[in-house]
């Protein structure tokens, strides 16, 4: 019913010449199959357009990792999404933690910064997730929930087709630590029942939740085949392209 997506988030790493040629290997590697999901890279702005002439779809789509919450005017060192789409974009990473944590940004700003992905026509990946004291104090669900409450009902518009959610608690990300089937599936069963609440059944029903945290191949399929696990945006696994196709085999292999 839901296609999986496998987002690759290369953060702070591959200029042009390495992004391309990583991209160039993962769509070698995928030549020929037919899959029955999504796939997607998202490398650093420079790296956009070297990795779009590589990478436009059939199967590897590109992405970005943020923008900025204006489209155009005096904001030095800024890139807008019709700039990004402009650029071969077609996804927009919102949210991370770690924008979350060393930019210091806020609901308000996801909120401006969704608004102008939808108004270029992309798609946004909304990233959100408990921190370990906050799992450990037994407050995952509500921190989920007003991360998703502060954002998702104040958008223009949201849908299952323009906005994709990623729940990755920060505990697992770039830690080794995963989280378990268990805890993943009941906060990702938990958020859709959230996206219900807010935007409606419909809506919930075909919204496609990633988990992110530390996945690879050994554990891909596993996460990805839970009932409400749509998916995997990948860190440090996508940086290989080896394991970031043994990760969308885990996803092939979990869609049966
Ligand atoms: P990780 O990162 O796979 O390296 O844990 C995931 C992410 O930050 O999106």
């Amino acid at each position: 019913m839901r296609r999986y997506l496998v987002a690759g988030n290369w953060k702070l790493n591959k200029g042009p010449a390495e992004g391309a040629a990583l991209a160039r290997e993962i769509s070698e590697l995928l030549q020929g199959r037919k899959l029955k999901g999504d796939v997607l890279v998202c490398p650093p702005y420079v790296t956009i357009p070297a990795v779009a002439a590589v990478a436009q779809g059939d199967p590897v789509l590109t992405g970005a990792q943020n923008c900025a919450d204006q489209d155009q005017g005096a904001y030095t060192g800024e890139v807008s999404p019709a700039m990004l789409s402009e650029a071969g974009a077609r996804y927009v990473i919102i949210g991370h933690s770690e924008r979350r944590e060393y930019q210091r940004e806020t609901d308000e700003l996801f909120v401006r910064k969704i608004n102008l992905v939808h108004q270029a026509g992309l798609k946004a990946i909304f990233c959100y997730g408990e921190k370990l004291e906050q799992r450990q104090a037994g407050q995952a669900q509500a921190v989920v929930k007003a991360q998703l409450e502060g954002v998702l009902p104040q958008l223009e518009s949201a849908d299952a087709y323009n906005t994709v959610l990623a729940y990755e608690p920060v505990w697992a990300i770039g830690t080794g630590e995963t989280a378990t089937p268990a805890q993943a599936q009941e906060i990702h069963a938990f958020s859709r029942q959230v996206v219900a609440d807010l935007l409606g059944a419909k809506v919930a029903e075909y919204m496609r939740i990633l988990y992110g945290g530390s996945c690879k191949p050994g554990n891909a399929r596993e996460l990805i085949g839970l009932p409400d696990v749509d998916g995997g945006l990948i860190g440090g696994a996508a940086l290989k392209a080896a394991d970031f196709v043994g990760i969308i085999d885990g996803a092939e292999a979990a869609a049966g």
